[in-house]
């Protein structure tokens, strides 16, 4: 068994943010989201990790392979993203005559793959899929079931009028029979070879297409709004640690780094998740906050935020439900003229 993950793609809905950084390396909890996915296959005792990477290659090599991981992992070139199913057209010599997991690398599973992976081999399908029903079914791949709900009768991506609320979640299991299904269907109106095209060939040529319904929560880290709500549910699961010596007020389940330096006006409410080599100083920092690390926050109160590595945030009032990028500065000045003085990149959000 092998594992593909993707880490391709452009990540427009992330910009600004993606235009200096591939979008599976944003962290949530101070953990690239393309980590938690390697975990999990790794967790599932898969050893042959493809990583598929596009425009931004050399950057998620470095950040993965800056960690020891209990694999062997290759990666795999895509240059220009032209679908999930190319992305196994691509890999075809890594893969070889595999099953095989396609992990997207933009997704976060709470519970992992073992569970799913032991219905893929027991039923002994050519595929399987993992299910969840959502509120907004238009934005993902959805199922159509047959009458009985025991089968699969049709997929489509992204449909104007989905024929249910069961979105597919962005893990799917395969025999190497997948391959000759890639070969055979044509881009979509995207221009994209989407995989729901390429199970519905599986369907449609008799194959045997399993699935299972994901029971915990599942984020697809698509949007600035999804990084916050994966954060939130990351650490509603962190356990309190705190590896520095400290005066300051820290109230409940928080993770505070080596090297971070709290001072004694700090109030830290959990859960939280403080970086190595930071220095906080009379700021408050609130519930569902991570702070990356080097970072330097003084006279300010931060809640419920993603802030990533190297940021300075001085007298900046009261921050809140924001994602703010690596090395930002936010100061405050008395000088003369007042007002607001930005330097801020192309699409970027400022609610003030
Ligand atoms: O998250 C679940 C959804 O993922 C499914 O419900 C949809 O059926 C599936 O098409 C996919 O939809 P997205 O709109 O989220 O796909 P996106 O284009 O964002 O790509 C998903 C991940 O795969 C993302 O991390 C980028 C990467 N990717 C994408 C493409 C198209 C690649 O590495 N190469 C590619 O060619």
């Amino acid at each position: 068994m092998k594992a593909l993950i993707l880490s391709g793609g452009h990540g427009t809905r992330l910009r600004p943010l993606t235009y200096s950084q591939q979008k599976q390396l944003i962290p949530v909890a101070n953990k690239p989201v393309l980590f938690y996915a390697i975990e999990d296959v790794i967790e599932a005792g898969i050893h042959e990790i493809g990583i598929i990477v596009g425009p931004n290659a050399d950057q998620v090599k470095k950040t993965v392979l800056s960690r020891d991981w209990d694999a062997n992992i290759e990666f795999i070139y895509q240059g220009d993203p032209k679908g999930l199913a190319h992305a196994i057209l691509v890999a075809r010599e890594f893969l070889g005559d595999d099953d095989f997991v396609m992990y997207l690398g933009d997704n976060i599973l709470r519970e992992g793959i073992v569970r799913h992976l032991e219905h893929f081999k027991k039923g002994n399908f050519d595929a399987s899929i993992l299910l969840q029903e959502v509120p907004n079914p238009q934005q993902f791949g959805v199922v159509e079931l047959s009458e009985d709900g025991k089968t699969i009768k049709r997929l489509i991506e992204k449909p104007k009028v989905p024929p249910s609320n069961l979105a597919l979640v962005g893990i799917y299991f395969f025999k190497p029979v997948i391959h000759e299904a890639v070969r055979n269907i044509k881009p979509s109106w995207r221009n994209e070879l989407e995989i729901t095209d390429a199970i519905q060939w599986l369907i449609d040529h008799g194959y045997k297409v399993g699935w299972t319904k994901v029971t915990g929560w599942w984020k697809d880290t698509g949007k600035p709004e999804d990084i916050l709500d994966a954060n939130r549910l990351i650490l509603d699961d962190i356990e309190r640690n705190i590896k520095v010596k400290t005066n300051a007020r820290i109230i409940g389940r928080v993770v505070v780094e080596e090297g971070t330096e709290i001072d004694e006006n700090t109030v830290i409410k959990g859960p939280a998740i403080i970086g190595k080599n930071c220095k906080i100083r009379n700021a408050y920092i609130g519930p569902y906050t991570s702070i990356g690390d080097n970072c330097i926050i003084e006279n300010t109160e931060i809640e419920d935020s993603v802030i990533l590595e190297g940021c300075e945030i001085r007298n900046a009032g009261r921050i809140l439900e924001s994602l703010i990028g690596r090395g930002v500065k936010i100061l405050k000045s008395d000088n003369h003229p007042r007002g607001r003085k930005l330097v801020i990149g192309d699409n970027s959000q400022l609610v003030l």
